[in-house]
């Protein structure tokens, strides 16, 4: 595998694999790798010729007094953890690479991704889609993969980015690759590692609540404050920011679980903040395990 750090060494590779007609695939990531980086790699090894492996704490996505400054960065450890995974290339710019300066603003350009960047996770972190946004386009921009690969753990920065190539007419395919879990159930996350022991136990809660609401509807229950309900009685020991039962395309709050729905749920635990979510049927129907 090798390692690009500048924008010119990513096209010297890149430039021949394009020219040869080669299948590109983007795994983009803020490092930290863990196995759900793992499976958006080995998911792109499967179907590209070239996978490559965006490493990039991007700051735009952070609002002052995020965890920015304190997010884990290994460069070496990902490097060797993303060869493992099938990555040919990763790609790890420095900031003032990436945008070209290291003072606000980053960017002269935004993107407004309307509504779907302004509820739930939006509402908590006003700026967070639209650094998100910028820094997938400029990814993708650079990088020009015929797909990309994103986890449904982020389920809304999934939705956001599928109405952002489809708006933008980006001509890459998204590919969303299920969450991975944890024996317990937690979704693997770099976030988890701020955790002590005992918030860590705790943790594995999220997972239940979601999994309480999912037998609620399976045992008939079809009305959406109620499923909220169960999820919420599960999480009592948290602070929580958010459940809801949502249209999977748009995110919009549904009242009634009619046809396949997605739960969100996203809690703080000793300061830090995790999300998680769980495809939701309506009773009669089969959501898998
Ligand atoms: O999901 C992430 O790790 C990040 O939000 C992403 C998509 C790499 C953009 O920085």
């Amino acid at each position: 595998m090798e390692l690009a750090r500048t924008k010119a060494e990513l096209q010297a590779r890149l430039g021949p694999a394009r020219a040869r007609g080669a299948h590109i695939a983007l795994a983009p990531t803020m490092g930290a790798l863990h196995d759900g980086h793992g499976a958006l790699i080995e998911a792109a090894a499967r179907s590209a010729d070239l996978v490559v492996v965006s490493d990039f704490v991007n700051p735009s996505q952070f609002a002052a007094g995020e965890d920015f400054e304190r997010y884990p960065r290994d460069l070496q450890r990902d490097a060797d953890f993303a060869a493992r995974a099938g990555a040919d290339l990763l790609f790890a710019p420095s900031v003032a690479e990436l945008y070209g300066t290291v003072t606000e603003p980053l960017s002269a350009t935004s993107i407004d991704v309307g509504e779907l960047g302004r509820i739930w996770e939006g509402a908590l972190r006003p700026t967070h889609f639209a650094g998100v946004a910028l820094v997938v386009v400029k990814l993708l921009g650079l990088t020009r993969p015929h797909s990309a690969y994103f986890g449904e753990k982020d389920y809304q920065q999934l939705c956001v980015i599928r109405q952002l190539v489809r708006d933008l007419d980006i001509a890459t395919r998204i590919v969303a690759v299920e969450t991975v879990r944890e024996a317990d159930g937690l979704a693997l996350s770099s976030r988890n590692r701020y955790l002590d022991a005992g918030q860590r136990q705790q943790a594995a809660g999220i997972f239940a609540a979601l999994q309480a609401a999912r037998h609620g509807a399976r045992a008939g229950q079809r009305d959406a404050r109620a499923l909220e309900q169960v999820a919420r009685e599960a999480l009592a020991d948290f602070e929580i920011g958010y459940v809801a039962l949502v249209d999977p395309d748009s995110l919009r709050s549904l009242d009634a679980l009619t046809a396949p729905a997605r739960l969100l749920v996203s809690v703080t635990l000793g300061g830090v903040h995790l999300i998680d979510n769980s495809a939701i049927a309506p009773p009669g129907a089969d959501d898998g395990p």
